[in-house]
């Protein structure tokens, strides 16, 4: 460090178990920046304090995770238009005391899936969950130009999202009760299958959203549960001769897209993943 270091970090509560300090330190190091990451553990009453903080102390970045994704935005100077969109906030810039937020979990996701040479415009996407990640997860997809099925337990929660989404982007979404019989059909004749709600999450990782029976290959199962790395549903999707995408990867590449904004720098993508999967593995033992 020295006097030209410059700072960023990531806000939440809980955070101690996260993996975006390892992967932005070593991404820093390994390109050469004299930057710092550092993890800031923010009560919810206490975040606009935290923003005040960023502003007076000049810090480049931030990452913005639970739970206070949507209630940063009242303290932010600028949304970038697809943040403004989905409605929450991971990434904030600092540009000389302006603070913009964007979505970089909406665009990580993307890029997950392309770097895998999908490429889901014209494809049957079926998007489990409508909480925080599925909406920036549906909003990405729908604006993509994916069919979009949305299954949530609660299925007031996915009617109100999927008619939002079909307003903003012109092609409407669907919205089905999370059931059996529903995922049945929605999985039927899908190429995208996206789970983005918390089943299957460590200590729960024996439990899954899909029966494996109801897989349809050519599929391609995206998980955004990355603890376990490898869910029941992902072992079971590949079982099932399907393509498998773990939440390792949208968190690698949420981490990259941010890293990118602050620096100007190309991430050094590879790396991010090694360090991320490392400190998974440490918390997994
Ligand atoms: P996040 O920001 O990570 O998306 P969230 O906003 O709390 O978290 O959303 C969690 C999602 O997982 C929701 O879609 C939730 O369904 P409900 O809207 O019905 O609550 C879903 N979810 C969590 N546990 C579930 C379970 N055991 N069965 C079905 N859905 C579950």
């Amino acid at each position: 460090m020295s006097g030209t270091s410059r700072i960023c970090g990531v806000i939440g509560d809980p955070i101690e178990h996260s993996m975006s300090p390892v992967m932005h330190n070593a991404a820093f190091e390994k390109i050469g920046l004299n930057y710092l990451y550092v993890p800031f553990r923010v009560k919810k009453e206490e975040l606009g304090k935290a923003i005040a903080g960023m502003r007076a102390l000049n810090i480049r970045g931030l990452n913005v995770t639970i739970p206070h994704k949507v209630a940063v935005i009242p303290f932010l100077d600028e949304l970038d238009p697809l943040a403004q969109r989905i409605g929450a906030v991971n990434t904030i810039v600092n540009d000389d005391g302006a603070l913009t937020g964007y979505n970089t979990d909406a665009t990580g996701f993307l890029q997950a899936l392309l770097e895998r040479g999908i490429e889901p415009r014209e494809k049957n996407a079926v998007v489990l969950g409508a909480g925080g990640a599925s909406r920036a997860i549906s909003l990405i997809l729908a604006e993509r130009g994916s069919n979009l099925i949305i299954l949530n337990r609660t299925w007031d929660k996915a009617t109100e999202y999927a008619s939002w989404i079909s307003q903003i982007c012109h092609r409407e979404a669907k919205a089905l009760k999370l059931n059996r019989e529903n995922l049945a059909r929605a999985l039927s004749n899908a190429d995208i299958l996206v789970n983005a709600t918390s089943i299957g999450m460590s200590p729960n990782s024996n439990e899954t959203p899909v029966s494996p029976d109801l897989f349809k290959p050519p599929l391609t199962v995206f998980d955004i549960v990355y603890n376990p790395i490898k869910t029941r549903l992902l072992r079971e999707a590949e079982a099932a001769g399907a393509e498998t995408i773990s939440g390792v990867d949208m968190l690698v590449w949420q981490g990259a897209l941010a890293f990118e904004l602050w620096t100007g720098a190309k991430a050094p993508v590879k790396l991010m993943r090694e360090e991320a999967i490392k400190g998974l593995k440490e918390y997994e033992n």
